[in-house]
């Protein structure tokens, strides 16, 4: 049997996502018109021997137990929510609910980050997994040099695909070839993750021994915390070498999900995944009744959208969001209970809950999705009034925009 657990954070992580995590977790922000977990979700719903999906992490309960529910009664997969009472890192978390994944006596674990976007092709992994026969398996792509740094690089071996090296977020160039967050190990990861625990455990009662280094050195920082462990650097890079670890490389799309431009792209990945996937989730323009619809469009039953509105590409509309007669949306993610009136325009943005756009309007980004102010975001119950033209923004709750504005965060 197979376990899937899904590390979400908690409300102290994911502060890049704001204005959009201001008042929903970031494993629930819409991409492509469903939860940002949804997508891992499915993922694993086509393991042929999965047990249950958990996911771990330090928000309320009462955050996804909605969502939870609705899951429940759509997709029939056991999901459960676990949560920390504190950050106890990547590995840690695992940890912690030991005794709940083993329940089920998986022979293998699926451990992924909440926050890539990728076709997650755990069903190979795990194959690859099973005939290797170590205690880890990796999936990793090979990446432009000038962006490998921002994740874990390593060095695998070419004919076995052994982990030789592991470095998290190294300051000098390693290798292109990146760690992608998704992961499949067997039961003996526990053991692995003790062993470090109980080493930081020791070293840190050593260091409490000297009155001196007590008072001068960061022993009680986080990552010293015997229980704060992380996947990466405190069980990968020791582990890396030991014929212990193996690497799956995808040669698919792979994101990271920190900021919200990177959700922008993202959607429109999970919409052109659609395509081949789920092609009934897009809008098809045909009838008298639609609007036109250029490329991949997501458009959510209860929208209400004009016939003579044209969208797309690479647009998603949220629940009860209205769009009015003439609009015109391109590349972007408007979100529930938003309208957008007569003639406005919507291009590279995301339009945050209840936001309401006048006749005329426009919002607009550049596009480049990793530029600060690439795209432009309106959060929460944003008032863009009649004619006014925001370009390259971003707008916090509640405001209202009444002359037009460019390249400007709005407090
Ligand atoms: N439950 C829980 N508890 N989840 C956590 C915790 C924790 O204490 N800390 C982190 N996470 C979750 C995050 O929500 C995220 O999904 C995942 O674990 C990894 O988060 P980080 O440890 O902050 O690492 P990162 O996202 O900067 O980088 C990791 O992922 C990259 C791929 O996206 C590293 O493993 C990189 O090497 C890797 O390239």
């Amino acid at each position: 049997k197979t376990v899937a657990v899904i590390m979400m954070g908690g409300p102290t992580k994911g502060t890049r996502f704001r204005p959009l995590s201001f008042n929903l977790a970031k494993p629930l922000f819409p991409l492509a018109g469903q939860p940002m977990v949804h997508h891992p979700i499915l993922a694993c719903k086509k393991i042929p021997d999965l047990a249950q999906v958990y996911l771990i992490g330090f928000y309320e309960e009462k955050e996804f137990s909605l969502y939870i529910s609705a899951l429940s009664n759509d997709l029939k997969v056991p999901v459960r929510y676990l949560r920390e009472d504190k950050p106890h890192g990547s590995a840690g978390g695992l940890y912690n609910f030991q005794d709940l994944l083993m329940e089920d006596d998986p022979t293998d674990i699926v451990v992924l980050n909440c926050d890539v976007c990728c076709s997650f092709p755990l069903t190979a992994m795990l194959e690859a997994h099973r005939k290797h026969g170590g205690i880890g398996t990796l999936l990793v792509k090979k990446v432009s040099k000038e962006v490998a740094s921002e994740f874990g690089e390593l060095v695998a071996d070419t004919k076995t695909g052994e982990l030789l090296h592991y470095a998290e977020k190294p300051e000098t160039f390693v290798s292109d070839f990146i760690n992608c967050g998704v992961y499949v190990f067997t039961p003996e990861i526990f053991n692995a993750i003790k062993n470090v625990s109980s080493s930081k455990h020791e070293i840190s009662s050593l260091r409490r021994m000297s009155s001196f280094e007590a008072l001068h050195t960061a022993t009680n920082s986080r990552a010293m915390q015997a229980d704060f462990v992380r996947l990466d650097q405190d069980i990968l890079t020791p582990l890396a070498g030991k014929k212990k670890l193996y690497t799956f490389e995808t040669n698919d799309f792979w994101e990271q999900i920190k900021t919200p431009g990177m959700s922008l792209r993202c959607s429109s990945l999970y919409l052109a995944q659609y395509r081949v996937t789920m092609p009934e989730l897009l809008a098809s323009g045909d009838g008298n009744r639609s609007p036109t619809i250029i490329g991949d469009v997501f458009i959510h039953r209860s929208a209400k959208v004009h016939p003579t509105a044209k969208l797309g590409p690479n647009v998603s509309v949220s629940a009860n969001a209205r769009v009015g007669p003439g609009a015109r949306l391109i590349g972007c993610i408007i979100l529930d209970d938003v309208e957008i009136k007569e003639n406005a325009v919507v291009m590279h943005s995301i339009v945050g809950w209840k936001s309401t756009l006048g006749k005329w309007a426009r919002v607009q980004g550049g596009g480049d999705y990793n530029a600060k102010l690439g795209i432009t975001i309106l959060g929460e119950d944003v008032a863009v009034e009649d004619e006014v033209v925001v370009v390259n923004c971003i707008v916090l709750p509640h405001k209202t925009l009444n002359i037009s504005v460019q390249d400007e965060i709005i407090l």
